[in-house]
């Protein structure tokens, strides 16, 4: 299987500025070492500037790249703009937006204040909508065509119980998503999202499956294909989804679940759990009922 191994040319992303918002930990971080293998400079943010620093040192080591570590809370425009002016110093006019940053945690509805759910909303739903608004203000005023990357989830068309505030801030992400890909596309600035399954991290995996639930709420079992995801798969499409291969791709949100959303949804999805054995009778039966 060649799925974890790296997908497009070693020029694929050559002379193009990325900025990754919470870089500077997993997939952001996987990310971000595979664009700078493509020939990408690279922008990392986040909100602590020690972890940044540390993965923007192992990344230029790893990849030979230029990384640039900023910290920026994306819930503040300011420190947002910030970023752009000095990425803008450093690299020239970004390319590509990869709005990734994200916070969450599980919980039941009812036992969250008000702040709690809008911490969430803050970080995932307006967080993206700063920083979206600042490039592409200026990558219209500049006449610079652009890329938007959204990391959403798949719960964003689903929904999801104990996580709501996060399955209704990445929902307004993907229609943003939807929105800008049609009104911005007459400026030549792209927007996609890409809605990954379960692909292990410290942060997601410390928030989401605490203690033993990652023991008891296996996601290798949810998924079709009976396994996570690896980093280099999700590295592979982004790298696609932000490059000038996929130019015509627009409003588009790719799933990279192993068939897990759709498992849960179809209505016959169960009979799974039939054992191969029981299909000779169960289909006589249905035969036999040809009549009645
Ligand atoms: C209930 C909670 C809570 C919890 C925090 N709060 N944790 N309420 N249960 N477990 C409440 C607090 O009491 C407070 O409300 C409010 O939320 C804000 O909390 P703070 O700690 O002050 O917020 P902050 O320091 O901004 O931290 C944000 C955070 C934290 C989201 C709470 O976890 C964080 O920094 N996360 C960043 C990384 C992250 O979450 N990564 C995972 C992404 S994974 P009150 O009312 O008390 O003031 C992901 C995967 C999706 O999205 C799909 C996976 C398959
Ligand atoms: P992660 O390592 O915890 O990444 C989240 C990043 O966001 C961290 O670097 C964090 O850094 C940053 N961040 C949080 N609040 C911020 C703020 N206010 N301002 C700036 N940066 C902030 O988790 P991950 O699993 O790699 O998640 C990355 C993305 O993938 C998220 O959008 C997540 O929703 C999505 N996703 C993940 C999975 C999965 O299975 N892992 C599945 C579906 C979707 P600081 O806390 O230092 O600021």
């Amino acid at each position: 299987m060649m799925y974890n191994q790296p997908m497009l040319r070693a020029d694929a992303l050559k002379d193009k500025t990325v900025v990754i918002t919470g870089g500077g930990t997993g997939l952001g971080k996987a990310m971000g070492t595979y664009f700078l293998k493509l020939g990408a400079n690279l922008v990392i943010t986040s909100r602590k500037y020690d972890v940044l620093e540390k993965a923007a040192d192992e990344m230029e080591n790893k990849t030979g790249g230029k990384v640039l570590p900023l910290v920026c809370d994306v819930r503040d425009p300011e420190q947002v703009e910030k970023v752009l002016h000095q990425t803008i110093e450093k690299f020239g006019t970004p390319d590509v937006l990869l709005n990734n940053a994200a916070g969450n945690f599980i919980s039941p509805t009812e036992r969250l204040s008000a702040n709690a759910f809008s911490s969430i909303i803050d970080i995932v739903l307006k967080g993206t909508v700063n920083c979206t608004l600042a490039f592409g203000k200026h990558w219209i005023k500049e006449k610079h065509s652009g890329t938007v990357l959204n990391i959403i989830t798949t719960y964003a068309f689903t929904g999801s119980a104990y996580v709501v505030p996060s399955a209704c801030a990445k929902g307004g992400v993907l229609a943003l998503t939807r929105s800008l890909a049609v009104e911005w596309g007459k400026y030549g600035i792209r927007t996609n999202a890409i809605a990954p399954g379960p692909f292990p991290t410290k942060g997601a995996w410390e928030r989401l499956l605490p203690g033993d639930l990652a023991k008891k709420f296996d996601f290798k079992n949810r998924v079709p294909l009976k396994r996570v995801g690896e980093h280099q798969e999700l590295c592979n499409l982004a790298a696609f989804l932000i490059s000038d291969f996929s130019g015509y791709i627009n409003g588009e949100v790719i799933s990279i679940d192993g068939g897990e959303w759709l498992q849960g949804a179809g209505q016959f999805n169960g009979l799974e759990a039939i054992p191969a054995e029981m299909w000779d009778m169960l289909e006589q039966i249905t035969r036999n009922a040809k009549g009645s």
